[in-house]
């Protein structure tokens, strides 16, 4: 396999893109409009540079990474992709009209890929040309520096799909992890819950908001305390994989916080947008409330 292709350039499909770049395969990488993934290409050139700045990646390796990634408005190029995977917003309807689009030009033996962070595998399927080569890759913000993929089959996945996604996780370095179609699969069927109930302890008053992460950052030694973490991913991904979670298992235990549905309706989703439960606007993010 020498080629991958690689649909949304947001902050996963353009980690996505530049991992498999800088691993040697080359790179189609496209987004509704050739401007986006223009941009995203000049976003992936300044993380190598500053990789490069960092000692951590020679010169010529970087550019030669750079080269290989051919920002795109359209899938017509990826009928020669081995593998490609689609990253796009977390919404089931955009990631079916997607493979019903990309279906048409994938190559016979190619495998289509969701990098999904929650939505079933087995019923995204139902939207690709071949379900036995439709497979999840659950990658991790940010892409370049989080070990692991969390694959994930379907229902009618076959054994040669699974190979394929092994060789390809093997070639960018990645830790691996299989998991069953299950909601949530395991990484969000154990984070979110975390999240969620944190924005519930904010809304109950439980604490501030630099207290509540402080607690998770020091007393449980995570990288980042729960409120900075769901600032991180976007507020609206995390609410929209809570719902996953909630409709398809029905179970209480995973209902949205109100607080979490409240940002996301006032348009505060977190550090993309300038402000979450912090405000972004400044040096140093600064708690809202
Ligand atoms: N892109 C690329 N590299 C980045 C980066 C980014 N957005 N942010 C930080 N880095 C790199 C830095 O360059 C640095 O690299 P170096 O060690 O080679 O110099 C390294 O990461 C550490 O960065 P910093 O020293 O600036 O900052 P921290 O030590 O605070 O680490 C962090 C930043 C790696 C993001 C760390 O806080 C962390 O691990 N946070 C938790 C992240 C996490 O949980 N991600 C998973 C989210 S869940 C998910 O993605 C699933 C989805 O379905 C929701």
């Amino acid at each position: 396999m020498n080629s991958i292709g690689v649909i949304g350039a947001g902050q996963m499909g353009a980690g996505i893109a530049q991992v498999s770049a800088a691993a040697g395969y080359h790179v189609f990488l496209a987004d509704i409009s050739q401007e986006v993934a223009d941009k995203a290409k000049v976003d992936i050139e300044k993380r190598l540079n500053r990789l490069v700045e960092k000692d951590k990646l020679e010169k010529q390796a970087a550019e030669t990474a750079l080269g290989r990634i051919e920002p795109l408005s359209s899938f017509e190029k990826m009928a020669t992709a081995g593998l490609v995977i689609e990253a796009a917003t977390e919404r089931e309807e955009v990631k079916r009209t997607i493979f019903t689009e990309v279906g048409k030009i994938l190559g016979h033996k190619a495998v289509l890929a969701s990098n999904t962070s929650s939505i079933p595998i087995t019923r995204l399927a139902q939207a690709s040309p071949d379900p036995a080569r439709f497979i999840g890759v659950h990658f991790f913000n940010p892409v370049p520096v989080m070990d692991l993929i969390e694959v994930i089959r379907g229902l009618a996945t076959s054994d040669e799909t699974v190979e394929i996604v092994r060789g390809y996780g093997k070639a960018l370095g990645k830790q691996m992890v299989f998991a069953n179609d299950a909601p949530g699969f395991i990484v969000n069927r154990v984070l979110m819950p975390m999240l969620n109930e944190a924005c519930f302890a904010l809304g109950e008053g439980v604490a501030s908001i630099e207290d509540i992460d402080a607690a998770c950052r020091l007393g449980l030694n995570h990288p980042m305390g729960p409120l900075t973490l769901a600032d991180f991913i976007g507020l609206d991904t995390c609410l929209e994989i809570v719902n996953v979670l909630f409709a398809s298992t029905g179970d209480p235990k995973f209902r949205p916080a109100p607080l979490l549905v409240k940002y996301v309706e006032a348009g505060w989703y977190g550090r993309k947008s300038g402000r979450g439960f912090y405000d972004y606007s400044g040096e140093v993010p600064r708690p809202t409330r």
